[in-house]
């Protein structure tokens, strides 16, 4: 077994690398050698990398690619996207020419306010404890001027704090429950900056309120922190076309098509082992260009599953109707986005993608995800109640498994152009490569 290591974030980078290969490595020479192949020949460059986080020893590749010919709100967008996974950025650009010929997307942020909380216990008269916070209310917005002062000229701030009884799920449990309007950053330590001082603000004012006996005056301040869960930061995409129009290439009447679609939203809406494939899907979209434009995933995805099971279900995010003979297919999501701010003026690759996409604010980016995330649904939905998700997704996986069987381009060739009108499958890419071989080595 390893023995721990102390002081490991003191040692230099290549210490740490000489330690790492000389614990964990099979071929030290050749795990250093795969770690430093992704190093950046530009200093510094490499450096800031190495300063996004602690212990860094190399950089993580993604792809980073384009999606394009959205049209969102009548504006042409190509949509950077970071994704690994192999048909993502083809299904998503196949439903944005798709979607480009019949109206595009429509899409609108219903609203941006985000939250904040101090969790804190208090052992004493309930009333009081509510007119203390009445009486203190301002001074929250006083004591945090010197935090929202800039945030206020870009036309955001506090927007409110609520003081909110939760004694009922846990014995002296209240929060101070407020929300914010961050513009265009994501916020994040702006909403904690501000929730720090409330919570001391919170504190010092009980010590000296005279109403309070001194048990009262004993705040117990647990924590203050933003929360993931952005219900009120809300954005709507949709398509929608007569049915008619729908019908193409796969050998079913629009009609048809358009009647199984909603009829797998449907389940989706209804059965949650289908709800979180089906929402897993949407993720794939809004991920990627999450990613590429430098925004937090993880909150997003916190923020977007919970939002998927507000009503105590989880259910899809996106929903479908035929009415009047116009199919109609929509979503709605939770987006905490921002486009100034964290890495968004760092990354050098954060900063190009938010150019393509054309500076978008916060708000237009929240939008431009929206249309990912149903793009990318649409997509799956439309294999899925058609050919079936195999056919495109094994024809992306080619090259992955020509990659991993170390094909010569000329067997790629041949391979590639076989697997045009034949089922692509592991196994028999590997026949095929093998008989190949076999008749190279007879010829
Ligand atoms: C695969 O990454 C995503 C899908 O499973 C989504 C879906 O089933 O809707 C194809």
């Amino acid at each position: 077994m390893n023995t721990p290591i102390k002081g490991f974030s003191k040692l230099t980078k290549e210490e740490k690398i000489q330690w790492l290969a000389k614990t964990c490595f099979t071929d030290e020479k050749e795990g250093i050698a795969t770690l430093k192949m992704y190093w950046n020949d530009d200093e510094a460059l490499q450096r800031l990398h190495d300063e996004f986080i602690e212990n860094t020893i190399s950089n993580y590749y993604l792809p980073f690619a384009i999606a394009p010919n959205f049209s969102i709100n009548g504006k042409l967008i190509n949509i950077p996207m970071a994704i690994e996974e192999s048909s993502v950025v083809a299904a998503a650009s196949r439903s944005a020419k798709f979607w480009l010929d019949r109206g595009g997307f429509k899409a609108k942020v219903i609203d941006t306010q985000k939250i904040g909380q101090v969790h804190f216990i208090y052992n004493g008269d309930k009333q009081k404890l509510s007119d203390f916070f009445n009486s203190i209310k301002p001074l929250f917005f006083e004591a945090t001027e010197p935090i929202t002062k800039n945030m206020q000229k870009r036309g955001g701030g506090i927007l409110d704090i609520e003081l909110r009884d939760k004694t009922a799920e846990m014995p002296n449990y209240y929060q101070l429950h407020a929300t914010f309007e961050t513009v265009d950053s994501m916020g994040a330590n702006f909403i904690n900056s501000c929730l720090e001082q409330f919570a001391k603000t919170l504190k010092e004012e009980a010590m000296t309120y005279n109403d309070f006996t001194t048990s009262e005056r004993e705040i117990q301040v647990v924590m203050s922190i933003l929360s993931n869960y952005v219900p009120q930061c809300v954005v709507r995409a949709e398509v929608s076309c007569p049915v008619e129009q729908l019908n193409e290439d796969k050998g079913i009447s629009g009609q048809a098509f358009a009647e199984k679609f909603v009829l797998a939203v449907r389940i989706a809406e209804i059965e949650k082992h289908r709800a979180v494939t089906h929402n897993k899907g949407i993720m794939n979209g809004i991920d990627a260009v999450v990613l590429a434009t430098g925004n937090d995933f993880r909150a997003v995805e916190a923020g977007v599953h919970a939002y998927a099971a507000k009503d105590g279900m989880y259910r899809s995010l996106t929903h479908a109707e035929i009415n009047d003979g116009i199919f109609k297919f929509w979503i709605e999501v939770p987006l905490a986005l921002g486009t100034v701010g964290g890495l968004t003026s760092l990354h050098p690759l954060v900063k190009l993608a938010l150019e393509i996409l054309g500076r978008p604010s916060a708000r237009e980016l929240m939008q431009i995800v929206a249309v990912a995330g149903l793009a990318q649904n649409f997509a799956a939905l439309r294999s899925l109640t058609t050919t079936g998700i195999q056919e495109g997704h094994m024809k992306m996986h080619l090259k992955n498994i020509l990659n991993q069987l170390k094909a010569t381009d000329g067997e790629r060739e041949k391979i590639i152009s076989h697997f045009k009108d034949n089922t692509v499958s592991h196994s028999a890419v590997v026949e095929m490569l093998h008989n190949l071989r076999e008749e190279k080595a007879t010829s």
